[in-house]
């Protein structure tokens, strides 16, 4: 292909796969399978490796997001990002509609739109390139978080090519975590010992400030866009440029609504009202504005918000029922959880029967009593969170909760560290719903990946089979044959799956092993850092804390874990068994790392003493910050040859004048 034939196959793909997000993720109405989606998407990858020249920061191959620490810039709105005036109250919302009848007497319409519960974003895009996105921050400065936003699929990086989008705009509207992304969230954070988010909104707010973008790739963020700006609107209707927005590739709500008078908007505020609990995401209320630019302008601001606009406030739907008493559940790493048992009650379509407390604090703060009448409200998670007391119900006498000191499993006296709403039980050896949750961990899929379920794991420690992972690797086939429930076949096969895991990569084993705060990606980063377990275990807590994305308190747990003689004792009986304690990549990691060939096009051909040695030249150049290529073209600095180079390669390269040179030489070079 000459050079201006992969430009447009580069385009062509871009264009296609750009075209499928947007049917995907704004229309949601895919028409290609994700494994056709799969191999287009590799093949731009493949040719833009290839061809850096072409590189663009809003191809979809960016979405993925990139692991290098990013600090947020300020940057000044060129709008200010005003917030809206609210009500709860019917009648407040008949006196903003008869206010604005008084400033005009021309006919107008209202649009009612959904509030998104998320945070708001403002995109600036500039001849259909996504430029910039930036927080509302005090309103009139925000953060620059437009490497994370890039991220959200249902943003397009890039405008649908067929329309007649403006030259340079802005539009403003709300990233939100969908219910299905918050609760696989939180999931995640229970696994790893760290306490539950609490609501959707905080859930994206935080997920849009986090400092990798390849992070917040995987949190399932969405956006809906709902506010066109600029000096000259193609049209006077919001409603007509929302739609115009849908067409350019945004997405934009379904449900705006244009509404003759108050009592349609009304109609439409009740109809949520009920029918908000059939959406994947959280609203909390509804926005309520001008149809027509030109009354808006007319009307203009108050000191801090539109006079054109107001938004209802839903009441949290809620339900009252008596507390009957409190389990405080022990998680793996220990965490104590405190859980409310409530008389069954009616709330937004589900029999509730237990409410989450959260912590001590929550328990606190709320002045529980024992036998108190609760009001409980539904977020975005499955179990409801208890929201206050009836205190008029609480009858003469009732002895506020205490709460627990001692591990209600164990007896262990709990501990709570300063700055921590939690408490944990200290007892992480011998208390067994932290000992069997630890081996579960260890089990897991995305750990060792050994095949057998929770109830197994209990069944193994009851029988006083093990205590610790280490134990799993000591089982026999006739031994487990014996369990009930399990026969000689299944016996073989779970003794076979214990086996194959050894060969699990070290990232895995170091997931596994349930260090608190350390999740998946922070292992992947450690390993990347440390290459063996060795260098973890020497490094000092400074050391870990410069890994990639690993805070001081995740390093000083990581260094205080090593530094348990019970914990080491396993590791080594783990070692014992063969189980991966350093990354494959051990003749990369004595490659040198450097920038030297920063800026470079390199090719690698030919043979080299072993197989392996020429992968180890590639590497060479990608870790010294050289380009690798894999044809020359007139952008190549230089050939790396080997034994039988490839002819056509230096063929070209003697046409173009591009350098050949040696091993040896291009070693000297690092
Ligand atoms: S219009 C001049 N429309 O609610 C402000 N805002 O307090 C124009 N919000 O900051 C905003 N859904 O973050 C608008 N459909 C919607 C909205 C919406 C949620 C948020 C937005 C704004 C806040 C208002």
């Amino acid at each position: 292909m000459t050079n201006q034939e992969i430009q447009s196959k580069i385009l062509q793909l871009r264009e296609f796969l750009n075209s499928c997000n947007y049917k995907y993720y704004v229309l949601s109405q895919p028409d290609i399978s994700d494994y056709e989606y799969d191999l287009k998407m590799a093949e731009l990858q493949k040719l833009e490796d290839e061809n850096p020249e072409f590189a663009d920061p809003n191809s979809p191959t960016q979405r993925v997001g990139s692991d290098t620490n990013i600090e947020f810039e300020q940057v000044t709105h060129k709008y200010p990002m005003l917030s809206l005036g609210n009500t709860y109250s019917e009648a407040e919302l008949r006196d903003f509609d008869a206010r604005i009848r008084r400033l005009t007497d021309k006919p107008f319409v209202y649009d009612c739109e959904l509030k998104f519960d998320g945070t708001s974003i403002s995109l600036t895009y500039d001849h259909g390139q996504l430029v910039r996105a930036a927080t509302r921050g005090d309103g009139v400065k925000g953060d620059d978080v437009t490497a994370n936003v890039r991220t959200i699929k249902s943003i397009p990086l890039t405008l649908n090519k067929d329309t007649q989008y403006p030259d340079l705009f802005e539009i403003r509207g709300e990233i939100l975590m969908p219910h299905d992304s918050f609760e696989r969230l939180n999931a995640e954070r229970l696994e790893i010992g760290e306490p539950p988010l609490a609501n959707c909104r905080n859930a994206a707010a935080g997920a849009l400030k986090t400092q990798n973008s390849a992070a917040v790739a995987k949190r399932g963020l969405d956006c809906y866009l709902y506010y066109l700006m600029m000096d000259t609107m193609p049209t006077d209707s919001h409603f007509e440029s929302m739609q115009m927005a849908k067409s350019w590739g945004f997405k934009v709500s379904e449900h705006i609504k244009r509404a003759e008078n108050i009592s349609e908007v009304l109609d439409f505020i009740e109809y949520w009202n009920h029918e908000r609990e059939n959406l994947p995401y959280d609203i909390d209320g509804i926005v309520i504005k001008i149809d027509s630019m030109s009354l808006r302008q007319q009307l203009g601001f108050t000191a801090k918000t539109p006079r054109w606009a107001i938004a209802y406030k839903f009441k949290a739907e809620e339900a009252a029922s008596p507390l009957l008493s409190i389990d405080y559940q022990v998680g793996r790493t220990g965490v104590i959880t405190p859980v409310a048992n409530l008389e069954p009650v009616h709330l937004a379509g589900t029999v509730v029967r237990r409410a989450t407390l959260h912590n001590a604090d929550i328990i606190r703060s709320l002045d529980l009593h024992y036998g108190d009448t609760v009001f409980i409200e539904k977020g975005g998670e499955i179990i409801p969170k208890i929201t206050r007391v009836d205190v008029s119900k609480r009858v003469a006498g009732a002895q506020p909760v205490k709460y627990i000191e001692k591990c209600p499993v164990c007896g262990a006296t709990l501990v709570r560290n300063e700055g921590e709403a939690g408490s944990y039980c200290p007892n992480y050896q011998h208390c067994p719903p932290q000992i069997t949750g630890k081996i579960i961990h260890f089990v897991t899929r995305k750990a060792m990946d050994i095949n057998c379920g929770e109830a197994t794991i209990e069944l193994l420690y009851k029988q006083g089979l093990i205590h610790s992972p280490a134990d799993l690797y000591d089982l026999t086939a006739p031994q487990m044959a014996r369990l009930e429930r399990f026969a000689e076949k299944s016996a073989k096969n779970f003794v076979e799956s214990v086996r194959k895991s050894t060969q699990v990569p070290f990232a895995r084993v170091l997931y596994a092993l349930g260090i608190r705060h350390v999740g998946e990606q922070a292992a992947k980063n450690l390993v990347k850092h440390f290459h063996n377990l060795d260098n973890i275990i020497n490094a000092t807590i400074e050391q870990i804390a410069e890994v990639n994305d690993i805070g001081y308190v995740m390093a000083e747990s990581i260094y205080q874990w090593f530094r348990n003689e019970e914990n080491l004792s396993m590791v080594c009986r783990l070692q014992m068994a063969g189980l991966q304690f350093a990354s494959n990549e051990t003749e990369e990691d004595a490659a040198p790392v450097s920038d030297r060939l920063a800026g470079l096009n390199i090719i690698v051909t030919g043979s080299f003493a072993t197989p392996q040695r020429r992968a180890e030249l590639e590497k060479m150049v990608e870790t010294n910050g050289g380009k690798l290529q894999s044809g020359v073209n007139a952008k190549t600095n230089f050939v790396v040859a080997g034994d039988k180079p490839g002819a056509s390669k230096i063929a070209k390269a003697e046409k173009l004048g591009t350098k050949i040179i040696s091993e040896a030489e291009f070693l000297a070079m690092l």
